[in-house]
């Protein structure tokens, strides 16, 4: 039977998210590449990140679990296995399919098949496959698009390379080619994205510099890095943000979470919109202004060389919202969270405008089809644009049934959206949450016993 979430007076008390997925992949990936352990400590405990520690198993490294810890023993920069089938399966893990190209590339031998589940096989992996191949890679993929990925390890030479869209996947994927490239690596990206690979390499001391929107990375033979501690997931958070945002009378706190500015874009556009949320985020560069007025070139200054991830806790509370307008700069900031900007758009006065979002398209599901579908579907007036949606406030939600369409983040949103429905909504689908947040059903019936 399908999961209900019925109509709530208030959401209250304290919750903990889970660990952060990006960080989680990008821990279990470097650590591999280390010759030395690696303790992880809140590694995500999810379907996602368990395809990244079977893949770091089959490519040779040592996986120790120890009472909530983790400890990878790696195989070195350049000592990847070659499993005895050559097939690496990563599930429904879309970042692992694009950023584990970037270290297999480089590899002084060996031949791996990059596979996993049916919405993978619909993901455009071009992306990785064009740069990776001006840097003398050999990889190949379904018609130069879509996985399956082969890769051959090659000797690989430094590119400069100007991202078309701003992508944290791409730009870890070239990183880590690039540090085993000869000469300089050079990856610009039109606007930032979220920078956990730079910062976690900065303290596994590899020769990875940033300028302004360019990340500078050299060849290195080794990576030290002591321990990860990873945050709470400021995305899976966002859920329960958004459910405290537009059911009345709500007032939760969330612990430890992720606050690193290059993923805090939602909480900020929340909070344009109206609502209340007190927390130390981490602020912007000073050189980067939201992306609302300064061109790129007044931009340059951007990124201080930080090595860690700032985690702390927000205090939220539902309060009357009003609309705005997402610009593309903004995107990447918040690129998984903007189904939650079209929640909270039923609930403002006005029109809530996303724009230059057209990657939405190509996640786990088409989310601006699975949105507007979705949303309207229980009552929203909201039509796609080719990249966004425009949603009016029409005082809030009637209900009904909500299809997951088997993406994790909008079964998250129909569960929220039930809450703040007048009739409640039925999700279908609901189990899609396994992959990045197991938990969430139990943690947000939680805050309705407060
Ligand atoms: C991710 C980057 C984003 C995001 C994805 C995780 C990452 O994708 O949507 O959920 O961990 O680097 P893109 O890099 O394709 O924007």
């Amino acid at each position: 039977m399908n999961p209900r979430f019925d109509p709530v007076h208030g959401l209250s008390g304290a919750v903990t998210p889970p660990a952060d997925k990006s960080i989680s992949h990008r821990a279990a990936l470097v650590g591999a590449m280390c010759d030395e352990p690696v303790t992880v400590r809140n590694f995500l405990n999810a379907a996602d990140t368990r395809s990244t520690l079977d893949v770091v198993l089959a490519l040779g490294a040592g996986v120790d679990e120890r009472e909530g810890e983790l400890v990878i023993r790696g195989v070195g920069l350049q000592g990847a296995f070659e499993p005895t089938d050559g097939t690496l399966d990563v599930g429904n893990a879309g970042t692992l399919m694009r950023i584990l190209p970037g270290w297999l590339a480089g590899q002084p031998s060996g031949r791996w098949t990059l596979d996993g589940d049916e919405s993978i096989r619909r993901r455009p992996v071009a992306r990785v496959v064009e740069p990776l191949r001006s840097m003398g890679a050999q990889v190949e993929a379904d018609d130069d698009r879509l996985p399956p990925l082969t890769v051959r390890g090659r000797r690989l030479q430094g590119i400069g390379h100007t991202l078309q869209v701003a992508s944290a996947q791409v730009k870890t994927c070239l990183i880590f080619a690039g540090m085993l490239a000869s000469g300089q690596t050079r990856v610009t990206e039109p606007t930032p994205s979220r920078d956990h690979t730079e910062r976690m390499l900065a303290r596994a001391r590899a020769p990875v510099e940033r300028d302004g929107l360019t990340v500078r990375v050299a060849a290195t033979d080794e990576l030290e890095l002591d321990e990860v501690v990873v945050p709470g997931d400021p995305s899976s958070a966002a859920f329960l943000v958004a459910a405290a945002c537009v059911v009345p009378g709500s007032r939760i706190v969330v612990n430890d979470v992720g606050l690193n500015w290059t993923r805090n874009g939602f909480l900020r556009i929340a909070e344009r919109m109206g609502a209340v949320i007190v927390g130390e985020l981490e602020d912007p560069p000073p050189a980067w202004d939201g992306g609302r007025e300064a061109s790129a070139t007044a931009r340059t200054g951007l990124v201080p060389s930080l090595d860690t991830e700032p985690a702390g806790e927000l205090d939220v509370c539902a309060a009357p919202l009003e609309a705005t307008t997402v610009v593309a700069e903004e995107v990447p900031l918040a690129i998984d969270e903007l189904p939650l900007v079209a929640l909270l758009g039923c609930f403002a006065e006005g029109e809530t405008v996303v724009q230059g979002a057209a990657e939405l398209r190509v996640k786990e599901t088409d989310r601006i089809a699975g949105v507007v579908e979705g949303l309207r579907g229980l009552g929203a007036d909201i039509e796609a644009t080719e990249d966004g949606f425009a949603v009016r406030g029409s005082g809030g939600l009637r209900g009904g049934s909500f299809d997951a369409r088997g993406d994790h983040r909008l079964a998250m949103l129909g569960a929220v959206a039930g809450l703040a429905s007048r009739e409640g909504v039925e999700v279908q689908g609901m189990e899609a949450v396994e992959i990045s947040y197991p938990g969430f059903e139990d943690d947000l019936r939680g805050l309705l016993e407060g």
